[in-house]
């Protein structure tokens, strides 16, 4: 999705926007631009295409003087990826330059009026309205204008603006959209992420819904909804360069699947003391928790197949119902909730458009929302009752696997948690559970030292048209999973399904040569599991198994295998998904995709 970001100092702005936008690259954009002020006149270049393409345009910058700018990654909506369409937005007489995430509902009728007006447009965007409207309320005040403007929109919006009469300042606004303001000293940037301020500065504000802020180098003014000023301090992350850099690795996605023994190991840290599940952020009483008669989980893609592990340990730890819903369903079917239900919603980013909507209806109906996200303070969890955070740490390819494992992590810690609190466990599986977790960690490192095993297969098997990903239970959720890797990241269509619903019709695409990704952790399921895969190989399939360690023979009815080690049943889907990442980061790395940026796709979807 679109990245925005803003920087005002002493320094030369354009190098340092390009290296800001460089990035937000990872969460996916068809063109970029940048827009700087220098002796009250703004210039604007802009590209399709690669950041490189920006880059070279402008001699990395070199060629555009000015200590102010902003710039932005588009991800087109309203209109095609083109120069014309590409961020920022000129007014008309040039006055005005506009950066904007989101989507302005009401440009059609703004648009209208400004034409009547005689104002000339060149592009097909919503964001342009924003500019011309500017130069259009126009009366010598910038701020007073920006006001004006914003009382005009409606829509979700980030928004960074430069006015040509005003050349040391950005005026910054949100709705709906993230937008941070990293604090410098003499210096001062303004982003849709962390990620792009955070080499230059580790001082951060986050701006609320209606704020809007005036940004010099040496001064920062925030106003709340009804423009009266506020204080605000900024918090200091505590990322050092390398969680958002390669290190070494090719690709993101690979040091994220590397990462997770450590992102797991943190987040279940602080949440364990003294043998006993802690977390603090949530505190329901045992009343409240019996009181809950129906769990429902929202989420999107992998966060959606995270709910779908939960429903199964939900479901047999706590004899709690649980629905599982795609949170684009979830906000347009009038839910069957109440003030008894819980729902968790759950989400990397936190600005997932379809699962804020979706958090925002459950609390309409009166349900205690809990969430599981990983960006602290990011708009889910601010709209939640309560937040777990996961400590993946920033996740930058697009395609999820840290906060995936992390998020298996929260919910086997919430599960033990409620399990106990309601006794429906012993205090001897309690502590059984507790040293499995713990011991987590370590299992999904051996799970990587066999990479290459991995790896091999992946050579074998790097020209598959199709794959198709069985399991039964826990070991189908976690095929859900797979599938969706083996389209995102390696452009193989892939489908997963509960291995008992074959012969109802998915079969009969089984030909000589298919490849099955069979996945059979379950010991009550495994003997189904295997006549599965004798029913699919006699029909020429070709068939990897995913299956514990186990030292009696297997009856060599696959025709390669993959070992996990032998965890307690309901943490297996974090070990099992682990060969599954690789398989498709391998696969995508021989047919050369782009494996950090997978075509069509962005990392945070804050569109519906
Ligand atoms: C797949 C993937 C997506 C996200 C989905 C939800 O690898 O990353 O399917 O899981 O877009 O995003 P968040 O978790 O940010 O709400």
């Amino acid at each position: 999705m679109c990245g925005i970001v803003g920087y005002v100092g002493y320094d030369k702005a354009a190098p340092l926007l390009l290296k800001g936008l460089e990035k937000l690259e990872y969460r996916g954009y068809d063109s970029a631009g940048i827009a700087v002020c220098n002796e009250n006149a703004i210039q604007v270049t802009k590209s399709k295409g690669r950041l490189k393409i920006l880059s070279d345009l402008t001699k990395e910058g070199q060629t555009l003087p000015g200590n102010i700018g902003i710039g932005h990654t588009r991800w087109a909506t309203h209109g095609v990826p083109s120069v014309i369409n590409a961020h920022p937005h000129l007014s008309e007489l040039k006055k005005f330059a506009v950066v904007h995430n989101g989507i302005i509902e009401n440009y059609i009728p703004i648009k209208e009026k400004l034409l009547k007006a005689g104002k000339k447009f060149v592009s097909d965007t919503d964001t342009e309205v924003i500019a011309q409207l500017a130069e259009f309320y126009y009366d010598g005040n910038f701020f007073e204008t920006i006001k004006k403007v914003l009382s005009t929109l409606e829509g979700s919006y980030a928004l960074a603006i430069l006015c040509d009469d005003y050349p040391d300042e950005i005026i910054v606004a949100k709705k709906n959209n993230p937008l941070i303001i990293g604090v410098g000293v003499n210096e001062n940037f303004v982003s849709s992420d962390i990620t792009a301020v955070v080499s230059r500065t580790k001082n951060i504000i986050r701006l609320n819904d209606g704020e809007l802020a005036v940004i010099k180098a040496n001064d920062i003014k925030i106003y709340d909804s009804n423009y009266n000023e506020i204080k605000r301090d900024p918090f200091v992350v505590d990322w050092d360069i390398c969680t958002s850099e390669k290190c070494g690795y090719d690709h993101f996605m690979l040091k994220e699947i590397m990462e997770q023994p450590l992102a797991v190991k943190n987040t279940i840290g602080p949440r364990i003391q003294n043998g006993k599940i802690v977390l603090d952020d949530i505190n329901f009483t045992k009343e409240e928790l019996n009181n809950i008669n129906k769990i429902s989980i929202v989420g999107c893609g992998s966060a959606y197949h995270v709910g779908c592990v939960a429903k199964y340990i939900f479901e047999s730890l706590l004899r709690n119902p649980t629905e599982v819903e795609i949170s684009s369903e979830f906000r347009y079917k009038n839910p069957l909730i109440d003030k008894n239900t819980l729902v968790i919603a759950i989400s990397q980013s936190g600005e997932t458009a379809d699962t804020l909507a979706a958090v925002k209806e459950a609390k309409k109906l009166g349900a205690k929302v809990l969430s599981i996200v990983n960006v602290v303070g990011s708009s889910i969890a601010a709209e939640s009752d309560s937040v777990l955070y996961t400590w993946a740490g920033p996740e930058i390819s697009v395609a999820t696997t840290k906060a995936y494992s992390t998020q298996l992590t929260i919910i086997y810690l919430l599960a033990i948690y409620m399990a106990e609190k309601l006794s429906k466990i012993t205090a001897s599986e309690y502590e059984f559970y507790i040293s499995e977790i713990q011991n987590l960690p370590v299992q999904i490192e051996k799970v990587l030292s066999h990479k290459d095993v991995v790896k091999d297969l992946a050579q074998k098997f790097y020209n598959a048209k199709n794959v198709f990903f069985i399991g039964r239970n826990i070991d189908y959720a976690v095929a859900l999973e797979g599938a969706l890797k083996a389209k995102e990241i390696s452009y193989i269509h892939s489908e997963a399904y509960a291995a008992g619903e074959l012969k109802h019709g998915p079969i009969s695409l089984i030909e000589d040569g298919s490849l099955v990704v069979t996945l059979a952790t379950k010991e009550d399921l495994f003997e189904k599991m295997i006549s599965n895969i004798r029913e699919v190989k006699a029909r020429g399939a070709v068939v990897i198994l995913i299956t514990n360690e186990r030292p009696e023979d297997i009856n060599e009815v696959s025709d390669f295998n993959i070992f996990i080690p032998k965890v307690c049943e309901i943490m297996r889907p974090s070990l099992a998904v682990v060969p599954l990442q690789i398989f498709s980061y391998y696969i995508a790395l021989l047919k050369d995709c782009d494996i950090d940026k997978p075509r069509n796709l962005a990392k945070s979807v804050t569109v519906e």
